[in-house]
């Protein structure tokens, strides 16, 4: 017995995905039919609903004025952490240097401090409604990092917090393991990298609680050799590679993640052509992280380089105490104001591109027949809103798999 979920009708528009001769595959006056979570078709409203009328529908929604997009794919964050560090974001402000507080035992260092002494309770909580905020601004499936453990300890228990997430959370949480997020104070770079390769990478791999590794390749951080040396020992035990690459300087992780062939290079502020070049030519998604050359007060990455030279490009939120944002919408928003993508470009990046930068292109973010109903109804006539009005929440409902769900 199928079950025609959910019927969405009436809307001022309604983004496919990307498009093959325009930017989107879109239907203006247009709706969308859900079968078994799925989407059984998507087009102009009156044949849709002929089709599948509205009051067969378990939920039926009238559009009009409205629009419906892709659930968002948030292909990076470090969402689950404990404590406060707003104060940094004040001395940030104030003309101190990110790897300064860092150099000193704060930013990544205090997160990591807090991680250690909160329970495993506190660090549900804090997950679960930095998930909530997440899910009620569009976004339907989320990368979630480790790296506040930095011991085997800790990072497992930060694993198996993000695990019950994606159990018990509607959206999907995607794990990475990313124990090269920074040095811990009492060690130094090459003894601690023994520790992530020899300790925690087979911890990690024999309880399967994560899909990618990713490391932090930046100067005073991990070099290129230590990072080779995690990803490919994560390659090893089954991880897919990421790397954190040419953030503050370019140091060769975009090159590195070309090599081995990573999901995706992020950041990469600093990247030149040459390393778009590379990235291009392996498949390596950018992700590109707007939020965190805003809240630092940097220059954006060179996205239009990256969309010169082909090939999906991702963007998203980066939502960690340093970028404190759960927003996709103010990500795409800065992703136009501060990178020039396109409102199209912006929101394919937001989704179809986070998709590819998780190995889930197909899979979600687009609403290809077939494809799991996971959007968002924004409250504007067109995709154009989400950045257009910006600094606010512009989705009004999300379903996720054809069923409504409340952030
Ligand atoms: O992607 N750059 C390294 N990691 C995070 C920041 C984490 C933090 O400051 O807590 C990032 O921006
Ligand atoms: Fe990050």
């Amino acid at each position: 017995m199928t079950e025609l979920t959910t019927v969405v009708h009436d809307a001022s528009e309604v983004v496919v995905g990307p498009g093959t001769d325009a930017p989107l595959e879109r239907y203006e006056n247009a709706a969308i039919a859900v079968v078994d979570g799925r989407v059984a078709a998507v087009g102009p409203s009156e044949a849709i609903t002929d089709e599948y009328p509205p009051e067969n529908a378990s939920h039926a929604v009238d559009a009009t004025g409205k629009s419906v997009i892709p659930g968002f794919v948030d292909s990076h964050t470090h969402a689950l952490f404990a404590g406060d560090r707003s104060d940094e974001f004040a001395a940030k402000l104030g003309g101190e240097r990110y790897q300064t507080i860092l150099a000193e035992g704060g930013g990544i260092l205090r997160t990591v401090r807090a991680v250690r002494e909160a329970s495993d309770d506190e660090l549900r909580s804090n997950l679960s409604s930095h998930l909530d905020t997440m899910l009620a601004h569009g976004t339907t499936t989320v990368e979630v990092k480790s790296g506040y453990g930095l011991d085997t300890e800790t990072e497992l228990r930060m694993l198996d917090v993000i695990r019950r997430a994606d159990e018990r959370h509607p959206i999907d949480v995607v794990p990475t393991f990313m124990g090269a997020h920074a040095v811990p104070t009492e060690t130094d770079a090459e003894t601690y990298t023994g520790r992530v390769v020899d300790e925690q990478l087979p911890a990690v791999a024999d309880q399967g609680v994560a899909e990618f590794c990713d490391v932090f390749c930046e100067e005073d951080v991990f070099s290129v050799p230590q990072s080779r040396r995690v990803l490919e020992a994560g390659m090893e035990h089954g991880l897919t590679p990421k790397v954190h690459a040419e953030e503050f300087v370019r140091l060769g992780g975009a090159r590195l993640a070309a090599e081995l062939g990573a999901a995706s290079a992020d950041h990469l502020l600093h990247a030149n052509g040459d390393d778009r070049a590379a990235l291009a030519e392996a498949g390596v998604t950018p992700v590109l992280l707007p939020g965190t050359a805003f809240s630092l007060g940097t220059e954006y990455a060179n996205a239009r380089g990256f969309l010169d030279d082909g090939g999906s490009v991702a963007v998203a939120t980066d939502f960690n105490p340093n970028c404190h944002s759960q927003s996709m919408g103010f990500a795409i928003a800065l992703a136009c104001v501060g990178m020039e993508m396109t409102p199209a470009e912006a929101l394919i990046a937001g989704t179809h591109g986070g998709a590819h930068a998780l190995d889930r292109a197909g899979e979600t973010g687009t609403l290809r027949e077939g494809s799991p109903a996971d959007l968002a109804v924004v409250d504007g006539p067109s995709h154009v809103h989400v950045p257009y009005n910006f600094g606010v929440n512009t989705v009004e409902t999300v379903f996720k798999s054809g069923e409504p769900v409340d952030g």
